[in-house]
């Protein structure tokens, strides 16, 4: 690779999938053929698919109409890291490097650049595929948005819709039966789903991971609710989110890849209110719904303009970069900036305090009766 004459790219979608991936797809495709006259190839099942060398010819006829599907037409993993491969040998696993046959598999295939959608994990891979020479260009999605360095992911947007309509009928429950209801979402270490379905939802309590929450706040506020003839309450909690001083809740370590997949903290959450407020309570995990079905019209526009923009940078000759949104406009940052960390809420922004004047409650403190009466 290297060299700025493009004649033929690739697109690649890793990681979770999360609803956009297609408008992506779709974008950068239909300016790479139609804008740039380059062919467009796909990989398939991501990192797999690369060291696999599995791609495949996308033409207008694959892409037609895929902006409203959720999922993505080229299926994704997240395993296939190839610059941490687990391979089983003699009975013992160990980690290899494989990158030097990705590489290998895109000159094979005359690949001039390829676009990396991806989240963390997929973007730092490509950061270190451009260490290599690979003219990438990355697209930031995940429905955590806890990537630095862009306002937003695409997929976020939707993933929080589909929370609210699931606060939206438990809420009815919840009302109905006089409950305390618990609703775990997803994001892992990050809040951004929880806060912004919880206020959306009118959620009474949020608790998320960059807010370690004390039980007893929590159990105080739901008893007080109910004293003052509140008689239900919502409560939504972010998968990564934890008591003070004890650690997250995970289901399982996934011993190829040594990731943790969180889960169950909401499990817990209610039995600790029940058990202390003596309220009848039940538990909804919301899990993978929310990366599912078709992305909302705000989700499908963000990822169309991304994978417009890709294409674009990429026939700049601006690699090792990542599209990224700033503001209105879509821009282009260093994948080196995103790989740095995560964006994670911060405990006094805006949002959180909005949420606070509302009267929620995120654990920490019993919000005054001030707020909550309001
Ligand atoms: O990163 C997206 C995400 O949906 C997280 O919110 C969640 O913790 C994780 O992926 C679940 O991953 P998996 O689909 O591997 O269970």
């Amino acid at each position: 690779m290297g060299g700025t004459a493009i004649r033929r790219i690739a697109v690649m979608t890793g990681g979770g999938d999360a609803p956009g991936l297609n408008a992506v797809i779709r974008g950068v495709a239909k300016t790479a053929m139609a804008t740039f006259g380059w062919d467009v190839l796909g990989v398939r099942d991501g990192g797999e698919g690369l060291l696999a060398s599995e791609f495949q010819p996308l033409s207008p006829e694959h892409i037609r109409g895929i902006a409203a599907r959720g999922g993505t037409i080229l299926g994704t993993t997240n395993r296939g890291n190839p610059f941490s491969y687990p391979v089983t040998e003699n009975g013992q696993s160990r980690l290899v490097d494989r990158s030097h046959e990705a590489v290998e598999n895109l000159r094979r295939q005359r690949i001039d650049a390829l676009v990396a959608i991806g989240g963390d994990g997929g973007l730092r891979i490509a950061h270190r595929l451009a260490g290599l020479g690979v003219n990438v260009v990355g697209v930031p999605k995940t429905i955590d948005n806890d990537l630095l360095a862009t306002d937003k992911t695409f997929g976020f947007e939707t993933a929080v819709q589909t929370a609210t309509d699931a606060l939206d009928k438990i809420e009815t429950t919840a009302e109905a039966h006089h409950r305390v209801m618990v609703v775990e979402v997803m994001g892992r270490d990050a809040g951004w789903i929880a806060l912004h379905s919880g206020i959306a939802g009118s959620a009474n309590v949020i608790l998320i991971p960059e807010i370690p929450f004390d039980t007893d706040v929590v159990a105080t506020f739901v008893a007080g609710r109910r004293a003052r003839k509140k008689t239900y309450t919502i409560v939504v909690v972010a998968e990564g989110a934890h008591p003070v001083g004890e650690k997250q809740v995970f289901l399982e370590v996934d011993e190829r890849t040594g990731i943790r997949r969180l889960g169950g903290v909401g499990n817990e959450v209610g039995k600790r209110i029940a058990l202390k407020t003596g309220l009848e309570t039940r538990v909804t995990i919301l899990g993978h719904i929310q990366r599912g079905g078709s992305p909302t019209a705000a989700d499908r526009v963000l990822a169309t303009r991304y994978g417009v923009a890709a294409a674009h940078i990429a026939h700049e000759g601006k690699f090792d970069q990542m599209v990224a949104l700033k503001g209105r406009d879509i821009t282009s940052v260093p994948l080196s900036e995103v790989t740095r960390g995560l964006k994670l809420v911060e405990a006094g922004c805006q949002v959180v305090k909005t949420a606070r004047d509302l009267g929620v409650c995120f654990g920490d403190v019993v919000p005054s009766l001030v707020a909550t009466e309001a």
